[in-house]
């Protein structure tokens, strides 16, 4: 395979890229075109098996890889009806190679390859986390370089210093225990919220107060790691005050208490990003990932980045969720700075780093 662009393809009008999400528990297709501004984006479509895993209060793999199967001719169809574009003008696949679940990313790549080999283009397995950063060049246009990353999702929670979004992405910071959207979703099952927590926390803590309740901000000490994050410790205050208060008979008030943490993970998060970005010298922050959907982290990071004199970019909250335009992103970043297809083995890896923008 190769990274050429098929002969007599839309040469003249740039090089269009279909992105396939398989990750977790979206279905997510995207089409972008490749431009001198960047790829931009021409449509997509996401389908979303949230409510099969609602009751068992996380994603269940195996419903979500056959999800993904069910869904995903049907998301192909809907991302080329919302982007005008067909089958025919597509110049190359990317897929999501990794991190994610083993068999939900192995159904994405058997699809990608499938319609890879039938359009006859070649086929990009790109970094999942490299796409929640490209999302935002969809919005906003290229990334200026270097900028500081903040990636929080239900796997993640990164600091990251991006030189180049299609070949050098390195880790500053991370959790050492459970990635932000993932207490957001434990907070919110022992509050009785379903999956995920994350948007129904964002909702209810609107009419709570952040500071009925002091919750912890983990590593935060003068002599914790400056750049890592620890969210155990605050769902586990969260589980022991609604039970203190259950056992002295008083009501929990829901909304305070998702305002209270909601407070406390925004307060932690974008205070390290702007350490980051401050000690590294670098003018730039993006939030990107799922919890980049949050208000409060986006009211937050803006006013802290502002204070500091640095240039903020956050994706609208439709992009910052798992969706198949933000690979298809990636795939343009990487085609577009010569990076080699794919070969015929391409497999999901599940622990992809994220150092690991594209696997050839
Ligand atoms: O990036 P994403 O769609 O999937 C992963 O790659 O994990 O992120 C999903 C996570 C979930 O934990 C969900 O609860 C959280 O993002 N999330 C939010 C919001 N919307 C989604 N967290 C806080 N506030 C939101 N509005
Ligand atoms: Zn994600």
């Amino acid at each position: 395979m190769t990274a050429a662009p098929a002969a007599g393809r839309r040469a003249d009008r740039g090089q269009v890229v279909l992105g396939i999400e398989t990750s977790c528990d979206e279905t997510g297709v995207g089409l972008v075109r490749i431009t001198a501004d960047g790829p931009v984006l021409l449509g997509h479509a996401v389908a979303s098996s949230q409510d099969e895993h609602a009751r068992f209060g996380g994603v269940v793999p195996e419903i979500a890889s056959r999800a993904h199967l069910e869904a995903m001719q049907p998301t192909i169809r809907a991302a080329f009806s919302d982007a005008g574009v067909d089958p025919r003008d597509v110049d190359a696949v990317a897929v999501t190679a990794g991190p994610g679940l083993a068999g939900a990313l192995l159904v994405g790549v058997a699809a990608a390859k499938a319609y890879a080999a039938a359009w006859d283009v070649p086929l990009f397995g790109v970094n999942h986390l490299a796409g929640h950063v490209a999302a935002d060049t969809l919005e906003h246009g290229p990334l200026p370089r270097p900028a500081v990353a903040l990636l929080v999702s239900g796997g993640h929670t990164q600091l990251l210093r991006v030189d180049d979004l299609a070949c050098s992405i390195t880790e500053i910071g991370t959790t050492v225990d459970d990635a932000a959207g993932e207490a957001y979703d434990k907070v919110a099952r022992l509050l009785g919220l379903g999956y995920p927590g994350g948007p129904v926390i964002d909702r209810l803590a609107a009419d709570g107060d952040p500071a009925a309740v002091r919750f912890p901000r983990g590593l935060t000490g003068p002599r914790d790691p400056a750049y890592d994050f620890s969210f155990s410790g605050l769902k586990t205050a969260v589980a022991r005050y609604v039970e203190q208060t259950q056992r002295d008979g008083r009501t929990v008030d829901v909304p305070d208490v998702c305002a209270s943490f909601q407070e406390a993970v925004a307060d932690v998060l974008s205070a390290k990003t702007v350490r980051a970005a401050a000690d590294l010298a670098i003018g730039t922050v993006i939030v990107a990932g799922g919890v980049a959907a949050n208000g409060r982290l986006r009211a937050l990071v803006e006013q802290r980045c502002a204070a500091a004199g640095l240039s903020l970019r956050v994706p609208r909250p439709g992009l910052c969720t798992d969706n198949g335009a933000m690979i298809a992103a990636v795939g343009a970043h990487v085609i577009a700075a010569g990076g080699a297809a794919s070969g015929p083995y391409l497999t999901g890896n599940p622990g992809l780093p994220v150092a690991m923008v594209h696997v050839p």
